[in-house]
């Protein structure tokens, strides 16, 4: 499940497969729960340690970080919940 606000993740170095279904039990990160969605991670090479901002909402333009969207959505009263276009 989407939620509205993104996740921040303190990271460190190496190659991460963010959830990008939003049904993952580990977010940001993929689990496996994606199969059979038709969706897959969005993998991503973090190279240095730095906080990052991961989407949660489904609606980034720049997976897997979030963008803002998810704000422009709160203000047209849409719930988050990756149902609404
Ligand atoms: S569990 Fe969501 S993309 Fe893998």
């Amino acid at each position: 499940m989407y939620n509205y606000k993104p996740t921040m993740v303190d990271e460190t170095p190496g190659s991460k497969h963010y959830c990008t279904c939003g049904n993952s039990n580990n977010k940001p990160y993929c689990d496996g729960s994606h199969k059979g969605s038709g969706k897959s991670s969005k993998v991503f090479e973090i190279t240095e340690i730095k906080k990052v901002f991961i989407c949660d909402c489904g609606k980034t333009g720049n997976s897997p970080f979030c963008d803002g969207t998810h704000a422009k959505k709160e203000k047209s009263g849409c719930c988050g919940g990756g149902h609404c276009s």
